[in-house]
């Protein structure tokens, strides 16, 4: 690669990886970014900086969360939300490689990524937006480094170069699509301090093959008549989702201990006064989804 590439680091395993390498390989050609769309959880941005800054990256954090809100107002349709946050995603990211002066767009694409998919892709269910999957307009040179690896090869990988290799997988519209609704600021305060009682209880509760694939809180526009102290109230409902898989491709709700779940329910009661009803969900896949939108 001669000439200066970019990447778009998600803090997921597999760019963060891609971007420990490039900047082993070549640290000033190579600039990884990472958007903070205001759409992903609690520390995530703080926690990829400490990446950034741990394993010396050429890197830079775009704090975008004005821009997607905006974009967002009044949005409700999931299909158009995706789209919305993917679009910004690529403006934003766009301006970056311009300003960085880039020719080559650095993707952590694995093997199953491209042989799933086998030249002929399934139908689209959802509009997955792949963050920086649109080389094409963007007029970038594609370079997959990781291409010929299979997950069990990045995680061995990761855990060498001393990565966390047991991260959730993450959807690219992050929290925008665990919203159902219009997606507010108060909402995604509400839904980043849940995400983070699941993921904490569910870390702390559970570990090896008990731990489930995905674990994770939706916030439902819904809102239902419940007691906070001696006074009636009326408050948002959430779901906590938790499935076992191996691929994505189907999935079964996990059978969590009851003592998980209250455990998750009281916290979230006690925390946010704004929320006063917590639902399970108990849907495989198929028929339903694994994320909600
Ligand atoms: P679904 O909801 O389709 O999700 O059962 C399957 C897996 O994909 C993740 N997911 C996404 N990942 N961009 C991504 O990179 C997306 O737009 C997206 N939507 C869903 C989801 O979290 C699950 O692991």
């Amino acid at each position: 690669m001669k000439g200066k590439g970019i990447l778009a680091c998600s803090g997921g395993t597999d760019s963060t990886l891609l971007a420990v390498i490039c900047s082993k390989a070549a640290y000033d050609q190579v600039l990884s970014v990472f958007v903070d769309t205001g759409l992903v959880r609690n520390g995530e941005p703080e926690r990829v900086r400490a990446i950034f800054e741990k394993f010396n990256i050429n890197g830079k954090i775009i704090d975008a969360k004005a821009k997607f809100l905006h974009n967002l107002k009044g949005i409700t349709n999931p299909e158009e939300k995706r789209k919305i946050i993917g679009r910004t995603f690529i403006e934003v990211f766009e301006e970056e490689a311009k300003r960085y002066g880039a020719e080559y767009l650095l993707q952590g694409t694995i093997a199953p990524d491209w042989i799933e998919s086998g030249g002929s892709r399934r139908e689209t269910i959802k509009t997955h937006h792949n963050v920086g999957g649109l080389p094409s307009n963007m007029n970038l040179k594609l370079v997959e480094p990781l291409r010929d690896l299979y997950k069990d090869d990045v995680r061995e990988l990761s855990r060498e170069l001393g990565l966390r290799d047991d991260l959730q997988p993450f959807p690219g519209p992050g929290l925008g699509v665990r919203i159902i609704g219009e997606i507010t600021e108060e909402k995604l305060s509400l839904l980043k301090g849940v995400t983070q009682i699941v993921e904490d209880t569910i870390e702390k509760r559970t570990s090896g093959n008990k731990r489930p694939w995905q674990y994770f809180a939706v916030l439902l526009p819904v809102k239902t008549t419940g007691v906070h102290g001696d006074k009636r109230s009326y408050g948002y409902s959430v779901v906590i989702r938790c499935v076992d898989s191996l691929d994505a491709m189907t999935a079964t709700f996990s059978q969590l201990d009851w003592n998980i779940l209250e455990e998750m329910s009281i916290e979230i009661t006690n925390g946010f006064p704004e929320i006063n009803r917590v639902s399970y969900d108990i849907t495989h896949k198929p028929p339903g989804t694994i994320e909600w939108e």
